[in-house]
């Protein structure tokens, strides 16, 4: 009898810094749950994989607003989010957190293998500083018009609205969310994944695909024309995964490195905890394996073009997404 055909499916990692609210379960869970539960209905064998985005500015901020350590933030908000799920009967077979010590390993081992392939170089480069509050401003420290759109809310490192993944000095007008000051331009050291070094397998494996979204495609498509170049993959925080390197004090990975990395983590925890700890390998390093990524529309250059970028940086025969259905975002009112 032919193998049970394998599936594994996610839904993006909730930042663990507030509540979810109803478009959180409209685009990335509850779409993910009927999927996962039609699948196992006609016999596939499916594992369902999700847990909190717990390191990155978005969750800074939030704890400097509260007054709380971030720590204290994120165990908060990690019980809240498990339990609406669990009170919504979204069912994943594994519920993880991207702070734990399986997930930074792991994102240390993917940047210290990037590295040693020759993906990653270390430069000094232009950042947004704050001089009141004197600190670097990584990502959602600043705030301003989006180049691409025009939004004014767009933040330094992506746009909600249009969905561009930007970098902070690119953006027009720009102001710290820390202070409200006008940022200075200061030089700081860190550590670029080069992305261009993955754009003919990234455009081979996307253009073999079928059944793909048109506004994930296009979106993706828009990238590829625009070309591929090295993005600033570390930071100057004090929260996150610290860069596993001698010289690297004071620096952390971008959250965007570590959080789609919890997506493999978090199916070792299930392996683990099944008492099968090689289990997961079945999954992400089974080329017979279907991997499906539930998220939001803000999501999809991560999980179309980084992450699979640093999947195919990795020595393992990790497997790439076989489809990221990606919603617009649901307007209330
Ligand atoms: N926390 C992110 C957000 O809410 C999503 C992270 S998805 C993962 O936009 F890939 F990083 F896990
Ligand atoms: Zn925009």
């Amino acid at each position: 009898m032919a193998e049970r055909r394998k599936i594994l499916v996610t839904s993006a990692l909730p930042y663990a810094n507030g509540p979810i609210h109803f478009g959180h379960i409209v685009g990335g869970y509850l779409p993910a749950d009927i999927f996962v539960r039609f699948h196992r209905l006609k016999g596939s064998d499916v594992v369902y994989i999700c847990g909190t985005d717990e390191h990155g500015v978005a969750i800074t901020i939030a704890a400097r607003k509260a007054g709380v350590l971030p720590q204290v933030l994120v165990d908060k908000y990690h019980r809240i989010i498990k339990d609406t799920f669990d009170r919504m009967q979204i069912r994943f077979d594994n519920f993880s957190r991207t702070s734990r010590p399986l997930n930074h390993e792991l994102s240390q081992q993917f940047f210290l293998n990037l590295l040693e392939a020759g993906h990653i170089s270390l430069k000094t480069e232009r950042q947004l500083y704050d001089p009141v509050e004197r600190m670097f401003l990584a990502d959602r420290y600043v705030l301003g018009t989006c180049p691409r759109c025009g939004h004014e809310e767009a933040r330094g490192d992506e746009c909600p609205k249009c969905g561009a993944w930007l970098d902070a000095l690119e953006l027009v007008h720009p102001r710290s969310a820390v202070s409200g000051a006008a940022p200075e331009v200061r030089e700081s050291r860190n550590w670029y994944l080069k992305l261009q070094d993955f754009q003919p397998r990234l455009e081979a494996w996307i253009r073999g695909k079928t059944g793909w979204k048109d506004n994930v495609l296009r979106f993706v498509e828009a990238m590829f024309q625009t070309g591929l170049r090295e993005r600033c993959i570390t930071r100057d925080l004090d929260w996150g995964v610290k860069v596993p390197l001698p010289d690297a004090a004071g620096k952390v990975l971008y959250v965007w490195f570590d959080a789609p990395i919890g997506y493999i983590s978090s199916t070792i925890e299930w392996a683990r905890a099944r008492g099968q700890p090689d289990a997961w390998q079945d999954y992400w390093l089974n080329p017979d394996c279907r991997l499906v990524h539930f998220l939001g529309k803000d999501n999809i250059p991560f999980h179309c073009v980084v992450f699979p970028a640093m999947l195919l940086g990795q020595p393992e025969p990790y497997i790439l997404p076989d489809n990221v259905p990606a919603n617009e975002f649901y307007n209330l009112q």
